[in-house]
């Protein structure tokens, strides 16, 4: 499923930026300077979201989402505006804008309005896919004893509406579960909304979560519903809580407590009707002894507990996942299909994978592309299996998806520039151990001059990882 992003604005800079974070995203970029390159790129492009600077010479960016909307009704934009120029978001949102971005661009508000828009863009196209294959994406995989017993929870707490808390090791499947709890509860029709509280800098998650109020703080350009207000009739699903500030916490509990809610900047309660699942990788009981988890909070989220088991303790389920994920990349991922030998499987299963079911899928995926022979044989698995496994989180194994923008450290980047250069380190140092730290072969995939790779490595201190 890939997307298409088209960004318009006169700033090479601006153009170039963005165009590294969504490629960076495996997203497909087109940019353009101009309205009426955008309004000619646009039919054959066919974006899923428009990034559009207001102020242009020619068509200005008001006129160009005005033509943009009649050539596409549904057209997904994200205004790019000059500091200050408030006056035009509320013309703008009345022309069906989605979101907006202030100039000079800031890190965190740049990741998070890309992230929000593109769950946006799934959740659309997810409505009109099929509904047998989104129950299949969801289903959970393994007749483990272990498994069995999370699947059987699942089962019994999903049409109850009562609060789960999904613990376990990265990788483990948590999301999965909290999206097939959401699949078979009577709200399966209404949103399933998704936060992940570790990726949203402290000062943003109030307004995350709860919305706010036009001029309520900097930035804040136009009345905004929050994660809350969105799911409302369906499933929030608060992930990594174990990581959101105390005074984020103290809302929520409000919020589940007494069912309402109020954005930033409002003193109107509304209510709102939402079922929380929430997940965390972290013991909670730990960061309550630390002081930074409420324990209050703790006893509401966690009505019923679901702790999902790491791979190494269910090892059985190794062959039945490796057939799964063999299946689906060669199904919908198009690599071409390869039969695993059964003592490959069983070197499989006889790792550690402390990146679990994703370390388990990449390492699939590894295989099917670099094994030589015909069959992935266990000597395959020897050589190649392991590759670009980081220890502790498991950075190499994690794919890179919206969702696994997460954790990524340029969220902490103080400037753009600085933004940009922890974008670009991020990148190449998650190539390099793609291609296991081969610098040719990793030159090749980035379609990059050997002598300017070994520079960037020196530049950003990779060479010490190397
Ligand atoms: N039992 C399973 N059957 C099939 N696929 C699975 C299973 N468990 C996990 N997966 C797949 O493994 C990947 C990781 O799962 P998921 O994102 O749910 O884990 P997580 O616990 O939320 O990870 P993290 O802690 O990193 O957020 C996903 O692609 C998911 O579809
Ligand atoms: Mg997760």
């Amino acid at each position: 499923m890939s997307r298409r992003v088209l960004v318009v604005d006169d700033e090479k800079g601006i153009r170039e930026a963005l165009k590294q974070v969504l490629e960076y995203e495996e997203i497909e970029v087109q940019a353009c300077a101009s309205g009426s390159e955008a309004l000619r790129i646009y039919p054959e492009f066919r974006p899923h979201l428009v990034f559009l600077d207001v102020k242009m010479q020619g068509i200005d960016g008001l006129e160009t989402l005005r033509r943009l909307r009649e050539l596409d009704p549904h057209t997904q934009v994200v205004m790019i505006s000059g500091h200050g120029a408030i006056q035009t978001t509320d013309e703008a949102t009345q022309l069906g804008a989605y979101d907006f971005l202030e100039k000079p661009l800031d890190t965190d508000r740049i990741l998070l309005t890309l992230r929000n828009a593109l769950q946006h863009v799934d959740l659309a196209s997810e409505n009109v896919r099929l509904k047998a294959e989104v129950h299949a994406q969801y289903e959970i995989v393994g007749s483990s004893k272990a498994i069995k017993q999370v699947i059987e929870r699942v089962e019994k707490v999903a049409p109850t509406g009562a609060r789960v808390l999904v613990t376990g090791e990265n990788g483990t499947g948590k999301e999965l579960v909290a999206r097939a709890i959401h699949a078979l509860s009577p709200r399966a029709r209404g949103p399933f909304v998704e936060v992940n509280c570790a990726a949203i800098p402290t000062e943003l998650i109030e307004s995350e979560l709860f919305g706010h109020m036009k001029g309520s703080f900097t930035g804040a350009f136009a009345d905004r519903a929050g994660k809350f207000e969105l799911a409302d009739g369906g499933t929030l699903f608060l992930d990594e809580v174990g990581d959101m500030s105390l005074s984020a916490q103290a809302k929520v509990l409000r919020a589940l407590e007494e069912g309402v809610i109020s954005r930033v900047g409002s003193g109107k309660t509304l209510a709102v009707d939402v079922r929380v699942v929430a997940a965390t990788n972290k013991d909670l009981r730990a960061e309550i002894a630390a002081g930074r988890f409420r324990d209050d909070l703790l006893y509401r989220l966690n009505v019923v507990p679901i702790e999902v088991p790491p791979l190494r303790a269910r090892r059985a389920d190794v062959p039945q996942l490796v057939e799964h994920f063999a299946a689906q990349l060669t199904r919908r991922g198009g690599l071409p299909p390869k039969p695993i030998a059964k003592e490959a499987v069983q070197r499989l299963a006889a790792r550690d994978w402390p990146g679990n079911i994703r370390e388990l899928r990449n390492a699939v995926e590894r295989l099917l592309i670099l094994a030589s022979g015909p069959a992935v044989t266990a000597d395959d698995v020897d050589r190649i299996a392991g590759l670009g496994t980081g220890e502790g989180e498991g950075e190499g194994g994690r794919g890179t998806s919206a969702a696994d923008l997460a954790g990524a450290p340029w969220m902490r980047a103080a400037t753009f520039e600085e933004f940009k250069q922890v974008a670009e380190r991020t990148y190449i140092l998650a190539k390099l151990k793609e291609n296991d730290w081969n610098v040719s072969e990793t030159a090749r995939t980035l379609d990059m001059p050997r002598s300017n790779l070994y520079k960037k490595i020196e530049r950003y201190g990779l060479a010490r990882e190397a």
